[in-house]
Order: structure tokens, then C-alpha cells, then sequence
């Protein structure tokens, strides 16, 4: 069994608070659950967040969090990352507290970004009540899936492929680069990451699913109606044949909005390669 279950968290410092909370909350559907000058915590599920905005001038990924089972495989992918030349932090009581995560790992990837490795998650007694009426496709899959453009996809795979051992979904040539797409649970991806020449490194796109169509839809119309600005228009991916659309944050990397992805069976999955993203639309705008 995999030590990686899940894509748990995102962590990011933002300039703009308060057009996140429009965003993530009145567009999106994401429950607000803390939102002071300086932070916006959301919530998509039964955990008490899953993504953790803070205030500052120069926007970062400070953490991509990955969930394992208990400390005997933070510590296993502790040794890992030391062997191959990287330097974690293992946390202290506090960090650990104010992340309501029972202890985790950080580091940084070969482009700089926060990758954090935690078990023991807090749930929340209260239920999850988004502001639409969205219900987040989470189950034992995570928040969704991360895509990076990157300075070089050797070193990426060497980290999410040798040290957390995810497994191999596919491939498009989407460039002279594949876009590697990698699982760690019935999800097609948790993340994907590809060079492409004039992109530099940054976060690409965070992905997350709804249970239904319509609620796509009516978000779709509030972005078309100018709550946002739509990044990709409404389309269907070949991989993960997720139909979803793409919109900027308030931060400029992108959200992608989708309904229906594709969860595989790791026992019978075979990796294959993809010419194209789209069977149709996610036309670029903008
Ligand atoms: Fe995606």
C-alpha cells in the first residue's frame, strides 16, 4: 500500500484576502471558516480546512500537503528525502497545532515550492455547509489535484515518482516536454507537472471536483457574468475526462472547476500518452 493517500492541503501566501473570500466563498462554494485581514481558511469537507490562504506581498506556495498514515512513514520519507539530497524540517508541537495536523515534514521542491508530508488531520463536528449548495468530491481522494510548470520535470519525477512513490497515470505531449500525471489513490491524478518552454516555474492550476454538473454550471455563469476571470472555457479532458472550466484566482494562477473525473483501479491501470488534453473545449481565453 501506497504511504502517500492523499493530496490533503494547499497553504499559499496571497496578496488579496478579501477577493480571495469572494472567490473561494460566493463563486466557488467553499465554507469560510476564518477570515481576518491577514487569513481566509476554507473548508470543502468533514476536515476543519483544506486550504489555508495568509496575507503577504510576494505570492507563494508555502505548502502542497501530502497525508500519510502515522510517523513510521514520515520517518521512512524523511530518510528518502535526506538520501537524495534534500534538508526536511520536521515540525514542532506548535507548527504541528497550528496546521491541526498531528506532526508532518516540510521541505521545498527543486523549484522552491512548500511540499509538506502530515497525519492525524483534525475533523470537524459541525458539517460542511457550502455557500452554493457545492458538495467537493473528497473521499479518501483528496482536495483535488496540483499542476506545476517546472524548470525541469527529471528531478519532479524523482521526487514524486522514486521518494513518494506515486504511481505513473499517463502522459501528453502537451510540449516538447511530457505532462507527467501521477496517482496515489482512485483519483486519475493528485499532480501533474511539465516544462514548457517560456512558463516559468510556478503553480499552474489547483483542481477541484463537484458531485454534480449543474453545479459547474451555475458557477460557470456567475464567472461569464465577470465574477472572475475565466482562464479556459468549459471542456473535457482526455486523461481524466473531467469536464471543467478553468478560472483565474485572485492570486493568477488558476483554478480548475470540474465534475465527473476519472478514478481508476490501480490493480489494472496501465499508464498510456496522450497527443492531446481535450477531447473538446477549454478553448484559452484572456
Ligand atoms: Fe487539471
Amino acid at each position: 500500500m501506497r504511504r502517500i493517500r492523499e493530496f490533503g492541503y494547499l497553504v499559499a501566501t496571497v496578496r488579496d484576502i478579501d477577493a480571495w473570500k469572494v472567490f473561494a466563498g460566493d463563486v466557488h462554494g467553499m465554507q469560510i471558516v476564518e477570515h481576518t485581514e491577514d487569513r481566509l481558511k476554507l473548508r470543502l469537507d468533514e476536515r476543519s480546512w483544506r486550504i489555508d490562504l495568509h496575507r503577504g506581498e510576494v505570492e507563494h506556495i508555502d505548502a502542497v500537503g501530502w497525508e500519510v498514515r502515522g510517523p513510521g512513514d514520515i520517518e521512512a520519507i524523511e530518510k528518502k528525502l535526506r538520501d537524495h539530497g534534500y534538508t526536511p524540517h520536521r515540525a514542532t508541537t506548535e507548527e504541528a497545532a497550528s496546521r491541526e495536523v498531528t506532526d508532518y515534514l516540510a521541505f521545498e521542491d527543486p523549484d522552491g515550492n512548500g511540499v509538506e508530508v502530515y497525519y492525524g488531520a483534525r475533523r470537524d463536528q459541525t458539517p460542511f455547509i457550502s455557500p452554493t449548495g457545492a458538495r467537493f468530491v473528497t473521499k479518501n481522494m483528496g482536495i483535488g489535484h496540483v499542476m506545476f510548470a517546472v524548470s525541469s520535470s527529471v528531478p519532479f519525477r524523482e521526487l514524486y515518482m522514486d521518494i513518494f512513490e506515486l504511481g505513473l497515470s499517463d502522459f501528453i505531449d502537451i510540449g516538447p516536454d511530457p505532462g507527467t500525471f501521477l496517482h496515489c489513490n482512485p483519483r486519475h491524478h493528485s499532480i501533474a507537472f511539465a516544462n514548457r518552454p517560456g512558463v516559468a516555474p510556478r503553480l499552474g492550476h489547483l483542481m477541484v471536483q463537484v458531485d454534480d454538473m449543474d453545479t459547474v454550471g451555475r458557477a460557470y455563469d456567475k464567472v461569464l457574468d465577470g465574477a472572475a476571470a475565466l482562464g479556459s472555457t468549459l471542456g473535457k479532458h482526455t486523461n481524466d475526462e473531467m469536464v471543467s472550466y478553468y478560472v483565474k484566482t485572485p492570486s493568477g494562477w488558476e483554478m480548475e472547476y470540474g465534475y465527473g473525473g476519472l478514478e481508476i483501479d490501480e490493480e489494472t491501470w496501465v499508464p498510456g500518452r496522450w497527443s492531446a488534453a481535450h477531447f473538446w473545449g477549454h478553448k484559452r481565453v484572456g
